[in-house]
């Protein structure tokens, strides 16, 4: 598994609580998105860990090609 699997080709919202901590799926293999539960084990992917700055409305990306993951940036809408 070179790439990570396109999870889905939109955002999904959720609400960041401040000096939370967040682990984000890099992998695509997660079911419970956008968040890692260990279905990375076997790949090289690990989660990106992240702790939130403030609490606010944050749009998480899930096609796992974002430029600079974790928030979505819009490279979803240049998939196949
Ligand atoms: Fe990945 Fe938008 S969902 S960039």
């Amino acid at each position: 598994m070179d790439l990570p699997k396109v999870y889905a080709k939109v955002p999904i919202a959720v609400e960041l609580k401040e000096g939370h901590k967040y682990a984000w799926c890099s992998c695509g293999l997660s079911e419970n998105q956008p968040w890692c539960n260990g279905a990375h084990k076997g790949t090289d992917f690990t989660p990106k860990v992240f702790v939130a700055e403030e609490t606010k409305t944050a749009y998480m990306c899930q096609c796992k090609a974002a430029k600079n993951p974790c928030f979505c940036d819009g490279t979803h809408k240049t998939l196949e």
